[in-house]
């Protein structure tokens, strides 16, 4: 059995000016001690599969249907009590911004004590002593525990949201972007400590716009194209066979050792996802697209074992 198997998820966004479709009809499996990474440009639709999974999609903003069996257990069909034992516990997730996740008013430290004294019933300084540990155990003296969170880098801010999602030894660690802001040797330094918590036997959903950063770490790599995943597989698969036009783009635009970003091979703009354009939604974009793309959604296919791809290039035989 899978850890964490999605299946078929549409979270839209009730807007004033729409239904904004961010997260439209997405399937996605995460094995045991597996690094999946979801890649993809802004607004594709990354965070909001990643609230979806911990149930704090905010409003608008609502799971309209699919499952996410985490275990075997069904995460939406839970009532909350049911849940909130999971969550923390059995999944920990970093947010994009940890100044949205920290709590400014309170000492690191408490907050970090606090997943001890919630849930694992223990006393105040029993769990600031841990505390103090965990600290360690992220790259930073225990003595950060009495600091708040503005008196912290950036990098140190995303070090503490680490720890508190670690802090109980979750299954399952889900990343959005937690290191974007963050200095490239910073970056590193927070890889590495993510993939030590996999080592120990934690699956990891890692979110991000760089294709080159995921494939360094990654198992799989699942490519998330305006609200929809157009291709999913391993990393040698996606990175060094790609199917869809989309991840070619990509894969073109990662720095190189000889220029700047090269980003003018995706010619365009994702569209508006309240008004995406029929068929595939790439199609607008593409340089190989036939007549069916513009005229019907490609669905996601098994091009090779564990390598799926939703483009008619591939479903049509051709190609
Ligand atoms: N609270 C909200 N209300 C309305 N629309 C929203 C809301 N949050 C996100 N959206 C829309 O949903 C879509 C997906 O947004 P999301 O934040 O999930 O993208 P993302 O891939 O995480 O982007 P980024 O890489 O910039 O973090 C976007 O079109 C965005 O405008
Ligand atoms: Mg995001």
């Amino acid at each position: 059995m899978p850890l964490l198997e999605i299946d078929g998820l549409r979270i839209y966004y009730y807007t004033l000016s729409g239904i904004v479709k961010a997260v439209d009809n997405v399937s996605l499996v995460i094995g045991e001690n597996e690094w999946v990474s979801i890649v993809g440009e802004s607004g594709c639709g990354k965070s909001t599969l990643a609230y979806g999974v911990v149930r704090l999609v905010p409003p608008p903003g609502r799971i309209v249907s699919g499952r996410i069996m985490f275990r075997g257990r069904n995460l939406l069909s839970m009532d909350r009590e049911e849940f909130r034992s999971i969550l923390g516990r059995e999944i920990g997730m970093v947010f994009q911004d940890p100044m949205t996740s920290l709590d400014p008013l309170r000492r690191v430290g408490d907050q970090v004590a606090e997943m001890f004294t919630t849930h694992l019933g223990i006393d105040r300084g029993e769990a600031l002593e841990k505390a103090g540990e965990l600290l360690e155990v992220v790259g930073l003296s225990r003595d950060y525990i009495n600091y708040y969170p503005h008196q912290l880098s950036g990098g140190q801010r995303q070090r503490i949201s680490i720890a508190i999602a670690m802090s109980l030894k979750p299954k399952l660690l889900i990343a959005d972007e937690p290191t974007t802001a963050l200095d490239v040797i910073v970056q590193d330094t927070i890889m590495d400590l993510i993939e030590g918590f996999k080592r120990e036997g934690t699956s990891i959903l890692f979110i991000t716009h760089d294709l080159a950063l995921a494939a360094e770490r990654s198992d799989k790599i699942a490519v998330m194209y305006a609200g929809k995943l157009v291709e999913f597989g391993t990393v040698d698969q996606v990175v060094d066979n790609p199917q869809h036009p989309y991840t070619m783009g990509l894969l073109h635009s990662v720095p190189d050792l000889w220029g700047p970003r090269r980003i003018e091979s995706i010619p365009g703009y994702p569209p508006d996802l309240r008004d995406p354009p029929p068929g595939c939604r790439f199609h607008p974009r593409c340089r190989f697209r036939i007549d069916m793309c513009s005229r019907e959604e490609p669905e996601l296919i098994e091009v090779e074992e564990g390598h799926y791809v939703a483009c008619w290039l591939r479903s049509s035989g051709g190609g």
